[in-house]
């Protein structure tokens, strides 16, 4: 079992992969909707889904292409199952299973989180089993002791709003385009600090959860203070970098505050940090700063690799099959494995990270 074809089709981004077990990722390519979502101000799943039937048999072809190799070279394929848009996920799904049938090879669902969690050690140096990892996406903010592949305890998560969802709702009420984490991020590099401190929920509840639903009220109040209708509505744009700047600092507060106190409470001395919030510059300097005084270590996937992709979907699946017994794997045992199930194939829109050995 070589060569692994990664699918990711769960929200606004069609991503493959190729990666082999002993030469590491061959190819990769990537299609993002967000110009298509922005002129909505966010992800429409109808139109995701259809976008995503567009373009994942050519982005099979390109990775293809970019290795050197064909489809009968392909030893098993990965897709995400879970969780994401049930639309969008189908396609991805749809896709793997109906090339793997044909080609009598095994597919195997990956938990999209998993594949998020375990990007980083696609990079060099890696961080070795235990460790702990802050999943920061658009729909998720959870800590994670990692044991091994598979063996994740839930430490804490947020009770409301990710912190990517609290990024990108507050970009929205400061006007910024769809998706808004990265664009708020730039205008805060333009904000003054110190002019602005917004609330930092939870920041102090003894526990490792997370809260930032609070977070976009407060932004909304200051935004409207600093755009009085009588003045005509508009906030100056020194004002808005300067609220950004408050945002940013605010997230980075309580996201920061809460992985040191899950290392002190673990033991633990590696921190991983994944998903699209991960690509944040201000996250990773505060965690590089706090790493060097307390005297751990931190990982970050490439910054390509922080937002969604089909390589940590592909090397999820690599990793996933080392676990497997090598009798159940053989070509012929997956046409048996369909005739067992009627053809049928299911996704997972929620899907819990700590039930997935339970589910598959
Ligand atoms: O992991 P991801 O690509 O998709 C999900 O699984 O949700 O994460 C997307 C999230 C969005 O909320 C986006 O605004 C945020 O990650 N994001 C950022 C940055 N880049 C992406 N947030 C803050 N700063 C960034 N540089
Ligand atoms: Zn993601």
């Amino acid at each position: 079992m070589n060569l692994i074809l990664g699918i990711e089709s769960s929200c606004d981004e069609t991503g493959t992969a190729l990666y082999h077990g002993k030469r590491g990722l061959l190819a990769h390519a990537l299609h993002t909707q967000a110009a298509m979502h922005g002129e909505y101000g966010g992800v429409v799943p109808e139109l995701a889904s259809r976008d995503h039937i567009r373009r994942v048999l050519p982005l099979i072809r390109a990775v293809t292409q970019k290795a050197g190799c064909a489809l009968p070279d392909i030893d098993a394929i990965a897709y995400t199952q879970g969780p994401g848009l049930s639309g969008a996920l189908l396609v991805g799904a749809s896709i793997a299973c109906a090339l793997a049938y044909s080609l009598d090879i095994p597919a195997i669902p990956i938990h999209h989180m998993e594949g998020h969690l375990l990007s980083p050690l696609l990079s060099d140096p890696a961080p070795e089993f235990p460790f702990i990892a802050l999943l920061v996406s658009g729909g998720h903010t959870q800590l994670i002791r990692v044991d091994g592949v598979g063996q994740y305890a839930l430490l804490g998560e947020t009770v409301d709003d990710a912190a990517g969802e609290a990024f990108d709702k507050s970009a929205k009420l400061l006007g910024l385009s769809y998706p808004g984490g990265p664009e708020l991020a730039r205008l805060a590099a333009c904000g003054r600090p110190g002019l602005f401190r917004l609330p930092r929920p939870m920041l102090h509840s003894g526990d490792l959860d997370f809260s930032f639903s609070g977070l976009k009220t407060a932004v909304h109040t200051l935004a409207r203070q600093h755009a009085p209708v009588a003045r005509g509505g508009g906030i100056d744009q020194q004002t808005r970098a300067d609220i950004a700047h408050a945002t940013q600092e605010a997230i980075v507060d309580v996201l920061a505050s809460k992985a040191l106190a899950a290392l002190k409470q673990t033991g633990l001395g590696q921190l991983v940090v994944a998903g699209g919030v991960g690509a944040n510059q201000q996250l990773r300097a505060r965690l590089n700063e706090a790493a060097s005084e307390r005297n751990f270590r931190v990982f970050y996937p490439e910054l390509e690799f922080c937002t969604d992709n089909g390589a940590m979907i592909a090397f999820a699946g690599a990793l996933r099959l080392q676990q497997q017994e090598p009798d159940k794997l053989g070509k012929g045992s997956l046409r048996a494995f369909h005739v067992k199930r009627g053809y049928r194939f299911d996704v997972k829109p929620r899907w819990d990270l700590q039930k997935i050995n339970r589910n598959q």
